[in-house]
């Protein structure tokens, strides 16, 4: 059963240190890294698990511009918060890092050194939107717009949100800075890029054809699509000044690009960690494994290993099981609108309840698709599943275990068991090799639904054997000296099986539930050689605790979660999605005014009050509404953008001001004869503008 002996590099994707860490962090990414770390350390092989924070980036310069402090103090904070949430919750890295070491700096600046010094980056310049006032060029995400599409005004640098198009700063229509507000001027500047397009054939034969079979569904679609799509050359440098300095003399105030840097975190982790480190980067016969979340597998699938391999002295990852989102009660997490469940404060909460959280994350992790944390969840999987079966199956046997044999491991008589036990260690044995091949291919909650099986298995063989059945207080049944005797043994072969499966299950479950599995442990008296017995060869031995040996009076592994607790936590939310309505009603957006008309062109537009007669959804199409709507002088169908906001139904017979002579035009089919005039409330919900009926349909608004 020996396994061969290999060598690991797992690592965790860098959290930005700009902000505390939320269960979806914990559920994506670093709790599975934790759990496959711990299992293979736990098989014998060589692990170096790594991670830190990420500490570089526009987000961070702008928290600390937000919060009148420098960058590296707004680093600093996070960095310690972040380690000391993660620490707590028993994520084990090998070396908890950061991206301002030095370390890190050397590191970062030497690879780019050593692209440059090859020729192997595009040199280009080009213009690019500057903040006159503030001084500086801004990333794509903090310049605003009008979208070109929607006429949003709103509209991000890389993105619309009303309409959701995919944006480029340059398509905006009248471009302003979100930091100064004030109008952006074109500049020049000088960048360094990597031609990605010039690995296309390589990266397509690496993963397209490479890892077809072995990358996960939804990583290796993300890939393709990418490739498909056509790369193009990525610029890896930014006008900055917080970051890793471009290391070259033409280069003042630009900074590697934070996802140029960050992964490189990895590797000066690992330096940091063992002046042995080129074992772990620079040998093929290592296994490197990312774990992440899906926003970053580009970086991670793609960019990072082309960097790599223009670098060339490194291995690239053998795989990126990526996960995909957790939501939080249906919504998506977000750290703005403080829709989370935060680390740090899950604990105050719940105290000593690592393990609660990580199993129910790790049990509904959204492997495969986005999943949904809810505090109802949280309650059913703890009470029915942690409580009701295996706590209830450890609490049963010591229990039973101090009524019966005083609270001793008691004898084995091997030649009372029957196939009741050979079922017993044949189905734990099953038990171990689907978890290996589950783990061996990144299906953690496959795996984790097994360590319960084993529970149920336990359940089982003690309800098959009721041993409380076989006495009656201090007296074992039986009507002659040889029957009590016997149902003697049998109780005490029963119980031997409980206890050594405990001691089983704590293996078993030790990378999903490290601190359960210890105080199982603590609790058969054997703490101090914990890590000698929590090994994965161990498993199937009905010797792990000792003959005699004393064990500790019942305690719980798990408490009930009940309803008040759970009822506490959902008002919180409540409470967040509450400020967030009133901060938004606080500061509802205004456009600016626009630009002068004369007179003349205002008395063009023809304006009427009118009343909507009749509505009807327009098929396929889940924004628009098609309106009959009486203007005095006849009735117009108006088609108009309101459905995700409102029904048909309700919209009938209200008064609405309609611009009468517009140019018709034609959406779905329908012909729009108008355009129903509204403005939006503090919720960015379209309401009508009417005369509050005093006014007759027809009237012409002057
Ligand atoms: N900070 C990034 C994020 O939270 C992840 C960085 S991962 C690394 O999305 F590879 F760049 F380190
Ligand atoms: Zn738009």
């Amino acid at each position: 059963m020996s396994v061969e002996k290999q060598r690991y590099l797992i690592t965790a994707a860098l959290p930005y240190a700009n902000g505390p860490i939320h269960i979806g962090h914990l559920a994506g990414c670093h709790l599975p890294a934790d759990i496959y770390a711990r299992f293979r350390r736990m098989q014998g092989h060589e692990v170096a698990f790594i991670c830190g924070t990420d500490e570089h980036g526009v987000p961070i310069t702008i928290a600390a511009r937000k919060e009148h402090t420098t960058p590296q103090a707004v680093a600093d904070k996070y960095h310690e918060i972040i380690d000391k949430a993660l620490y707590q919750f028993g994520i084990s890295f090998d070396n908890f890092s950061r991206t301002t070491s030095e370390v890190h700096k050397q590191t970062a600046s030497e690879f780019f050194t050593n692209l440059y010094d090859k020729g192997l980056f595009i040199e280009k310049e080009e213009e690019q939107f500057y903040d006159a006032e503030q001084n500086m060029f801004l990333a794509d995400r903090y310049i605003m717009g009008t979208c070109p599409k929607c006429g949003n005004e709103r509209a991000y640098g890389d993105q619309c949100e009303k309409c959701g198009s995919t944006l480029n700063p340059r398509d905006l229509i009248n471009p302003r800075s979100t930091i100064s507000d004030k109008p952006l001027v074109l500049k020049k500047t000088k960048h360094w890029y990597i031609p990605l397009n010039e690995y296309e054939p390589w990266l397509k034969e690496w993963i397209l054809e490479g890892h077809k079979k072995d990358w996960k569904t939804n990583v290796y679609g993300q890939c393709k699509s990418w490739i498909d799509a056509g790369l193009q050359p990525r610029a890896v440098t930014r006008d900055l000044n917080w970051g890793v300095p471009v290391p070259l003399p033409d280069a003042e105030g630009k900074v590697l690009y934070v996802w140029f840097d960050a992964p490189i975190g990895y590797i000066s982790a690992t330096k940091e960690l063992t002046p042995d480190w080129k074992k772990f980067w620079c040998d093929e016969k290592t296994h490197l494994v990312h774990f992440l979340g899906k926003d970053n597998i580009v970086f991670h699938c793609i960019i990072f290993p082309t960097m790599l391999k223009m670098h060339g002295d490194f291995i690239l990852p053998e795989n990126v099981p990526a996960n995909e989102f957790l939501n939080l009660e249906g919504d998506k997490i977000s750290t703005s609108r403080n829709w989370a469940v935060w680390l740090h404060e899950y604990l105050l909460e719940f105290p000593e309840q690592q393990d609660v959280l990580r199993y129910v994350l790790a049990a509904n992790a959204p492997e495969t698709k986005d999943n949904d944390f809810t505090w109802k969840d949280f309650q059913d999987r703890t009470n029915s599943e942690l409580v009701a079966i295996l706590g209830n199956f450890f609490n049963r046997t010591i229990v039973l275990t101090q009524k019966f044999c005083g609270s001793k491991v008691p004898k084995r008589h091997p030649e009372l068991e029957t196939e009741k036990e050979k079922n017993l260690w044949l189905e734990l044995d099953q038990i171990r090799v689907k978890i290996e091949e589950a783990m061996s291919q990144y299906r953690l909650r496959e795996a984790l639904s097994e360590v319960m099986n084993a529970a149920r298995l336990g359940n089982k063989y003690l309800t098959e054997l009721e041993p409380w059945k076989k006495a009656k207080g201090d007296v074992y049944v039986g009507e002659t000296d040889f029957e009590q005797l016997q149902n003697k043994y049998l109780v005490e072969n029963c119980l031997h099986n409980c206890v050594q499966l405990s001691a089983n299950l704590a293996i078993l479950m030790y990378p999903f539930m490290p601190f359960t599995a210890k105080k199982i442990l603590l609790h058969f008296n054997i703490d101090k050689r914990a890590n000698e017995l929590l090994k994965w060869e161990h498993l199937g031995r009905t010797d792990l605790l000792k003959i005699g040996y004393t064990i500790h009076n019942p305690v719980l592994l798990f408490r009930k979660i009940e309803d008040e607790e759970i009822a506490k936590q959902l008002e919180k939310l409540q409470v967040s999605k509450a400020a967030m309505q009133a901060a938004q009603v606080a500061t509802p957006s205004i456009a600016p005014i626009k630009a002068e008309i004369s007179f003349d062109q205002f008395s063009q537009l023809d304006r009427r009050i009118g009343t909507i007669t009749a509505a009807q959804k327009v098929a396929k199409a889940d924004k628009l509404l098609q309106l009959t709507v009486d203007i005095g002088l006849e009735q117009r169908t108006i088609v108009s953008g309101i459905a995700l906001h409102y029904t048909a139904e309700e919209v009938i017979g209200k008064q609405v001001t309609v611009l009468c002579n517009l140019a018709p035009r034609k959406m779905k089919g329908i012909e729009s004869q108008g355009m129903i005039l509204m403005a939006d409330d503090a919720n960015g919900k379209p309401q009508f503008i009417s005369a509050n009926k005093l006014v007759s349909n027809g009237q012409a608004i002057s």
